[in-house]
């Protein structure tokens, strides 16, 4: 539940309003311009339809300056933006050589481990010569390297399961396993803002799809009742399975799962929980082992436990962990596992070595320094942001800090401000949040040093002045009265 000012609700519905309305009329325009032309597709639908692209066509568009800016250095706590310029009003943007050396608080550079590593860089450059950058095969066929087993058992080893299979990308492990685990007759329960990635697994594997509110599990509990009782559609028949699918800490929410709660919740009506972890693991938990480590769960509660490695540990791919007779089923089965190429072997060796670290297997305390430094960077900054009157959302503990900004003209000035002063920060609006709710998403690193942190928050705090987004200055309890609760 996030609260709005009225008059901001009012005006981000107005903005909306006049640029649904101008793109309308431009597109008019473009349609009888388009009838007097010769047209040699007649005949043909439209391929792009409908109001996602004009979303895109009319709204992202005007502000695509501020997204995929080209980054010429690797994530770190700094990196290069190369500047651009455009000479049709930012409709195509060019590339100059000048290059911005920018703080980098946007890259999910959780632990540091994105930029060059004393223990995992050298590793990974021997895995690069020794195996190539590709297997050119899949793990069926020749595609499993020592690395690839080594992989997969230290990862088990490390969340906490008995087995695990790891995949080249993280958005297809749950695209692609999702469809493996269940199907017709099946009946999955996803949290109200669960990932893309999730999503379309879920809409791929052709069980029923029921969604409940956002980390309530007295409405995940209702949903699950409701649903036990009336049984599959039409037939009534019992389910064959039920799945109930959270993320450890919400990607454009910074909110931390109510995993205890949930677990209970699912044990009740014995269905199976399935945990995203893509921005827990490795970032939370004191030793780095995530949310069941941070709030206290046994990992044997959970049954299928999902991740990353592109974001704490530097790296691609991702993982499912759970027990031997699962990790067995999916790898007999899952089409990402037996028709895709196995992961690149100097990015496995990178993850291998990240978890050394983490683990302190590496002879060294820096795993241990890493997490108590992105914990402490991180609680620092969401405080001083709160301090300064930011609306942040979000837990202590998640290095995910999103800072409303609601009205579609504060994205682009909020962006290219901080941009001018040499602070890259990532900013995200629909479809990826609610149309009313756009953000700047700031995600704090272990490599970030405090100097780095205060200029970051100086920045942040004149931009925030000046595009005036300090929407909860003193007296929080008049500013109650003025809200309106969105959903
Ligand atoms: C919750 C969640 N799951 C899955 C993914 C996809 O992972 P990847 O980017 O490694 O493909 C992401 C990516 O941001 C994510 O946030
Ligand atoms: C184009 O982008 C630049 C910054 O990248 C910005 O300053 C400028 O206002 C934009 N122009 C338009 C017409 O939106």
């Amino acid at each position: 539940m996030i609260a709005i000012p009225y008059l901001t609700a009012l005006t981000t519905y107005f903005s909306y309003g006049l640029l649904f309305a101008f793109g309308q009329i431009r597109d008019l325009f473009r349609k009888i311009i388009d009838w007097s032309r010769a047209n040699n597709l007649q005949g043909y639908a439209p391929i792009c339809l409908g109001l996602e692209d004009f979303y895109t066509r009319r709204l992202y568009l005007r502000i695509q300056d501020c997204f995929g800016r080209p980054i010429s250095s690797a994530p770190d706590a700094w990196f290069d933006v190369v500047e651009r310029y455009s000479n049709d009003n930012n409709k195509t943007l060019k590339r100059t050589t000048k290059i911005n050396r920018c703080l980098n608080l946007g890259s999910y550079n959780y632990l540091g481990f994105a930029a060059a590593d004393e223990y995992c860089t050298p590793r990974a450059i021997e895995a690069l010569k020794k195996y190539s950058p590709s297997t050119c095969s899949s793990r069926v066929d020749g595609g499993t390297t020592v690395l690839h087993n080594e992989l997969e058992k230290s990862v088990a080893k490390f969340v906490g399961k008995p087995a695990a299979i790891v995949l080249g990308m993280g958005y297809v492990t749950n695209s692609a396993i999702l469809p493996v685990l269940i199907g017709k007759g099946g009946l999955i329960i996803s949290d109200s803002l669960n990932h893309n990635s999730i999503v379309n697994g879920a809409r791929g594997s052709g069980a029923t799809i029921r969604v409940f509110q956002h980390n309530t599990p007295s409405h995940l509990e209702e949903v699950l009742r409701e649903h036990i009782a009336e049984g599959q559609p039409r037939t009534h028949r019992p389910w064959k399975k039920i799945l109930v699918i959270v993320e450890g800490i919400y990607s454009m929410e910074g909110e931390l799962c109510k995993l205890p709660e949930i677990i209970a919740v699912c044990k009740k009506y014995k269905a199976y929980t399935y945990l995203d972890e893509a921005h827990s693991i490795g970032a939370v938990g004191k030793t780095g082992r995530g949310v069941c480590e941070l709030l206290g769960v046994d990992t044997a509660d959970v049954d299928i436990m999902m991740g990353t490695f592109t974001k704490s540990f530097g790296s691609c791919g991702g993982y499912i962990a759970g027990s031997k007779e699962l990790i067995q089923y999916l790898k007999y089965t899952c089409p990402a596992h037996l028709y895709a190429t196995s992961i690149s072997p100097p990015a496995a060796e990178q993850i291998i070595s990240a978890i050394k670290v983490i683990l302190g297997e590496d002879g060294s305390s820096r795993g241990a320094q890493k997490l108590a430094q992105i914990r402490k960077n991180s609680n620092f900054f969401r405080s001083e942001l709160q301090k300064m009157g930011f609306e942040v959302l979000g837990d202590n503990d998640s290095p995910v800090m999103p800072i409303m900004l609601y009205n579609p003209a504060k994205i682009p000035a909020f962006s290219r401000e901080c941009l001018k002063q040499n602070v890259a920060v990532v900013t995200v609006a629909f479809p990826a949040t609610p149309l009313l709710l756009a953000r700047a998403r700031i995600c704090i690193s272990a490599s970030h040093t405090k100097e780095d942190l205060i200029k970051g928050l100086e920045v942040i705090s004149r931009v925030g002045d000046l595009v005036g987004i300090k929407y909860f200055p003193a007296e929080p309890k008049k500013q109650e009265e003025r809200m309106v609760k969105l959903d």
